[in-house]
């Protein structure tokens, strides 16, 4: 019998890493932008111009794939039970060493409030984005709003990416398999994700 539980399909891993990627140029070419201290981070796209056409290209593939992934796992990650509520008690589980797994389903419920972040934070960006994309075409005080709101959810989406990323590698191996293969471990399934992996294996 395989050691392995199938957790993503091919659609899902292409869909999460277009849209890493798109955050990645969106990060570099945004920062150009975003203070002076960064204008040398055009050099990357050949020139502010050209990084600010990559910043509009990746925004439109980033809004696109974010609303994708999270409409492909809605059904787990709108969905809180009593565990969830245990689990945020807890914090994860993450302050203390050795301590009993609480059970969880597809997503624990940190990822669940991430994928719901991450979903809200697209459609502000979309949003503000839009009015900012050209800066002379809207009202005044309109596109200085939604300037700092763009930022201030770069911001939040930065510091939310690098958890997420921290969690999904180092901070629980064996996670990252599931979006480069499509497979995880059974042990890892039953340590993270024991509710879900009975469902999967019908038990
Ligand atoms: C090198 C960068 C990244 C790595 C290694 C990574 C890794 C992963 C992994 C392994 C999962 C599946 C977790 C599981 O099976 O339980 C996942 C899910 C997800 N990722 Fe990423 N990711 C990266 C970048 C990003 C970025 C930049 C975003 C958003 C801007 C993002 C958004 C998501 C979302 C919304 C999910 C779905 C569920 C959740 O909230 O965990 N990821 N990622």
């Amino acid at each position: 019998m395989s050691n392995y539980v199938k957790r993503f399909s091919a659609f899902d891993r292409v869909v999460h890493w277009v849209l890493a990627v798109a955050f990645f140029v969106l990060v570099f070419s945004g920062l150009g932008l975003f203070a002076h201290t960064f204008f040398g981070y055009f050099d990357f796209f050949g020139g502010p111009e050209q990084g600010i056409l990559a910043h509009k290209i990746a925004g439109i593939a980033f809004l696109i794939t974010s609303v994708l992934l999270f409409l492909a796992h809605a059904k787990e990650t709108c969905r809180f039970d009593g565990d969830d509520a245990k689990w945020f008690g807890a914090f994860g589980g993450y302050l203390k060493r050795g301590g009993k797994e609480i059970p969880q389903g597809k997503f624990n419920a940190g990822q669940k409030l991430f994928a719901l972040f991450s979903f809200v934070a697209t459609i502000a960006l979309g949003l503000t984005g839009w009015v900012i994309w050209d800066p002379t075409a809207m009202e005044r005080g309109l596109t200085q709003m939604s300037l700092m709101l763009h930022g201030l959810f770069f911001i939040l989406f930065m510091m939310g990416a690098v958890v997420h990323i921290y969690l999904a590698t180092i901070g629980n191996p064996g996670t990252a398999d599931g979006m480069l293969w499509g497979y995880v471990k059974k042990v890892w399934a039953k340590k993270h994700a024991s509710k879900w992996y009975k469902e999967v294996i019908g038990e």
